[in-house]
């Protein structure tokens, strides 16, 4: 059993003061810092790559968790691994070698994520689930914050999470999460829980409050600890 882990998107910070903003979420109380990848091909928006990565390292001890939103994932792997991330995502739609993706994160000796989109079954995961420390399913489809928790990805995180069962192997959950949607996601089985809009919505002098509300939603829902 575990404590729900609540990881601010950075996706909503002010970019032209990410330090700061990271420092600023993990003195809030953030467990880990998500980092949004996207390349304006598998997802109709682009963000930033591992230099950014890289130079956002210092200002925080935090776990990096790298959600990528990239089509190819492989070639970046590595730098994206120097950059300082402790958990690397790939999506299962983004290539046909989702199975090599996650070999070559764990022979980078970082912990190996596979995302699924809202349209994507729980069985996509099943395969590859000996090669998993995390499940991120999708809360909305990827490519932008700030969008509407989509109900019908609930059915399939219960879903990872029986697949899962007997496994030390993260659920997260990613869009829509604020302190009501939360309670429903913790409930379904989820256990790490990505919110940009919820954090960031209101600037630093909401962070503490807006994260512990959501930490609070999941603790309700799941009386205080998690399964994982
Ligand atoms: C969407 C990203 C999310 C995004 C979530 O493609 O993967 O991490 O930042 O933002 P909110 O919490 O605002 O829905
Ligand atoms: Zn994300």
């Amino acid at each position: 059993m575990r404590h729900p882990i609540i990881a601010p998107s950075i996706l909503s910070a002010d970019f032209a003061r990410l330090g700061e903003e990271v420092r600023a979420v993990d003195a809030a109380g953030a467990d880990w810092i998500h980092l949004d990848v996207m390349d304006g091909h598998f997802v109709p928006n682009l963000t930033f790559g591992p230099p950014v990565i890289k130079a956002l390292r210092s200002y925080t001890q935090k776990p990096f968790d790298v959600h990528l939103m990239i089509a190819p994932a492989d070639p970046y792997l590595a730098a994206f691994a120097e950059a300082g991330a402790n958990t690397i995502t790939v999506h299962a739609e983004a290539g046909p070698h989702a199975h090599r993706s996650l070999q070559t994160i764990r022979a980078l000796g970082k912990r190996a994520g596979l995302a699924i989109n809202p349209g994507t079954p729980a069985s996509a995961v099943e395969p590859l689930i000996d090669m998993l420390d995390l499940v991120l399913v999708m809360t909305v489809n990827p490519g932008f914050g700030g969008q509407s928790f989509i109900e019908s990805a609930l059915e399939t995180v219960s879903r990872v999470r029986a697949m899962t069962a007997g496994r030390a192997v993260d659920i997260e959950v990613d869009g829509g999460i604020d302190a009501q949607t939360v309670g429903r996601a913790a409930a379904a089985g989820a256990n790490v829980f990505v919110a940009g809009n919820a954090v960031f919505r209101d600037g630093p002098s909401a962070y503490v409050s807006r994260i512990a509300a959501i930490r609070a939603g999941a603790e309700a829902a799941s009386g205080g600890t998690l399964s994982c």
